[in-house]
């Protein structure tokens, strides 16, 4: 690379955690005037309710962008096009199918992945069921109109509460049995969820033996002490601003440690110093 070019990648790569919060805040005002209109002092009142319903407006426009960049590492994964964390023609491991769970899926920005009949990008084998566990309610109506153009109504189900709560039958009606998940999909989530370390393991109990996880989450910088405290730096307000999203997850760790796997391709694929938000990127097999 042009040194000018690269000199361009890195001031952007590490200023983009700024850009990212600064859009974020700009969401702020408009959220709170139209709860104000709407005359719901409920979720004016309490920061958890006011920060999803914050995070719901940013992800409406943030989600198309944060997809269309992500979309060249999450097609080729869910096609099970990964190995040591680049992307192969060939398939290394089983596309996606069967009974799926995708973790916090947000908006549904990776809904029309699993109902692909026309061709286009996505994985080839058929999707059963896919339990979408999303516990913002804020979201769901964007959610459902993707479900809904997507073709998936009737396979896409919506379940509405976070992944701690998926055994609580106070929270949800439903149920799904532990062993019984052909495939989870996580894709910029478990930076989000409560007490990741035993919540994973919990997710895991869901997979049924020879289960696989589908994985691209951005996790804790290791490596270069300098861009440690620039990340530790940038969490101390991120999780504040971007809807509880955390920074300092060693995700790719956890979920090696979730159980006993058959097979482990997770890779770090940014291994550049500049990333402020390295991912792991891989697919494990129970
Ligand atoms: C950064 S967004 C990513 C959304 C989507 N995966 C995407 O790529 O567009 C993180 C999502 O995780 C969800 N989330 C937060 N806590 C969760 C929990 N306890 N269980 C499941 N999902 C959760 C959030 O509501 C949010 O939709």
């Amino acid at each position: 690379m042009a040194p000018l070019a690269r000199l361009k990648t890195i001031f952007l790569s590490l200023v983009h955690p700024w850009l990212f919060m600064a859009y974020s805040l700009y969401y702020l005002p408009g959220t709170v005037l139209r709860l104000i209109r709407q005359g719901d002092f409920a979720t004016l009142s309490s920061w958890p309710r006011l920060q999803s319903a914050w995070f719901s407006a940013f992800w409406a426009w943030a989600g198309p962008r944060v997809r269309q960049n992500a979309e060249p590492r999450v097609i080729p994964l869910l096609e099970g096009r990964v190995q040591g964390g680049r992307q192969v023609q060939s398939p290394a491991h089983p596309p996606v199918s069967g009974i799926v769970a995708e973790v916090g899926p947000g908006s549904g920005m990776w809904v029309d992945l699993f109902r692909r009949r026309d061709g286009g990008a996505g994985p080839a084998e058929s999707v059963e069921r896919v339990y979408g566990i999303e516990p913002n309610v804020g979201v769901h109506t964007e959610l459902r109109k993707r479900i809904k153009d997507s073709g998936s109504e009737g396979v896409y189900e919506i379940v509405p509460v976070g992944i701690e709560s998926l055994a609580d039958s106070s929270k949800w009606a439903g149920k799904i049995e532990k062993e019984s998940v052909d495939c989870i999909v996580s894709i910029l989530c478990l930076c989000s969820i409560p007490e990741p370390e035993k919540n994973i393991k919990e997710l895991y109990g869901y997979l049924k033996k020879g289960g696989r996880w589908y994985v691209y989450e951005h996790v804790k910088i290791d490596r270069f002490p300098g861009m440690r405290l620039y990340q530790a730096l940038i969490n101390l307000i991120w999780p504040l601003i971007i809807g509880g999203c955390r920074l300092d997850r060693r995700t790719g760790r956890m979920l090696v440690e979730a159980g006993p796997w058959e097979n482990i391709d997770l890779e770090q694929p940014d291994v550049q110093w500049y990333h402020s938000l390295p991912h792991v990127y891989g697919i494990l097999t129970k």
